[in-house]
């Protein structure tokens, strides 16, 4: 019996055959604009979120003389607060999407409706075992993807929620103190505080593996993928079933 890897090189020569040689593989639109522009307006946000927040929650830059001289956590506080319109509104465009936008960007893409999609997790996962030396063809989103993309999806909300719910307590004249009524929610300020720092340690752990995958995937498949979220475009048999489209 032929060991996994040699398995997993020989199906990707035989795919790399079949893009150089034969060009059985067709050019398929995935991902519309909205749905990459959403994806890199919120990576560059929580890029700017994730190194202000860290500040925040550690202040370390000590300078002498009164706080007004320097400001230096102030605008390190502003700079959060506009990363925080960016990503709350690319977020709120790309879920008002999901009900609005093509089938390719709606909610099927995420939560498994259909017996098909549910049996290809495990196909996906047996892939990942290095079990299977071909993973099940997805047009959009691989299933096990796509739920990982709800929870992500849900980590952001939580980010947003948790966030204005601390806006709210620095901001007791303006029309942001109607988000108040969150802090109790989260178990006052410290609560939220909590969850807020919390979250962002659990998305990065997500970040560094989608990107390691996402490269993974590139090397393994051959089918577009990583530039799909750049171009729109994957590479897909002419001859695949037309299961999700
Ligand atoms: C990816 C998104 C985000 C990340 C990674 C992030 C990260 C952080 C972190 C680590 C802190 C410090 C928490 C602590 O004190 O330990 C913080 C503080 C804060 N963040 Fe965010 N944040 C994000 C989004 C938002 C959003 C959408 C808002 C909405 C307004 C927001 C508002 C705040 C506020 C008000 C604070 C408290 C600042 C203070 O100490 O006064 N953040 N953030
Ligand atoms: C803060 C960092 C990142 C986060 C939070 C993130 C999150 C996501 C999410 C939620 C999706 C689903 C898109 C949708 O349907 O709305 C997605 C797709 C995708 N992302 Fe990222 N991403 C990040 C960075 C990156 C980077 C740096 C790359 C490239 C190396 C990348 C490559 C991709 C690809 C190729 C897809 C489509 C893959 C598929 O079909 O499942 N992402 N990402």
């Amino acid at each position: 019996m032929m060991k996994p890897i040699a398995a997993m090189r020989q199906s990707i020569r035989l795919r790399k055959m079949r893009i150089d040689g034969h060009g059985d593989l067709e050019p398929v639109y995935v991902w519309d604009a909205l749905v990459r522009l959403t994806h890199w307006l919120i990576v560059g946000s929580i890029a700017v979120l994730a190194v202000t927040g860290y500040y925040l929650g550690k202040p370390f830059a000590q300078q002498p003389g009164p706080a007004g001289a320097h400001f230096t956590t102030g605008w390190i506080k502003v700079i959060h607060f506009y990363g925080a319109i960016v990503f709350s509104l690319a977020v709120l465009t790309r879920v008002a999407w999901i009900f609005l936008g093509p089938r390719r960007s709606g909610w099927r893409e995420f939560v498994p409706t259909t017996k098909e999609r549910l049996r290809h997790i495990v196909g996906v996962i047996r892939f990942y075992l290095l079990i299977d030396k071909d993973p099940p063809m997805a047009v959009g989103h691989n299933p096990l993807a796509g739920l990982t993309y709800l929870f992500v999806y849900m980590l952001y909300g939580l980010l947003v929620l948790t966030g204005f719910a601390l806006y709210s307590v620095n901001a007791p004249t303006s029309y942001m103190r109607m988000w108040q009524f969150l802090l109790p929610i989260f178990h006052g300020a410290q609560g939220a505080r909590w969850l807020h720092h919390v979250t962002m340690w659990v998305l990065l752990m997500f970040v560094t593996a989608h990107v390691m995958i996402s490269l993974l995937v590139s090397r393994t498949e051959k089918n577009g993928t990583l530039d799909s979220i750049f171009s729109g475009y994957k590479y897909l048999p002419k001859d695949r079933k037309a299961d999700d489209e």
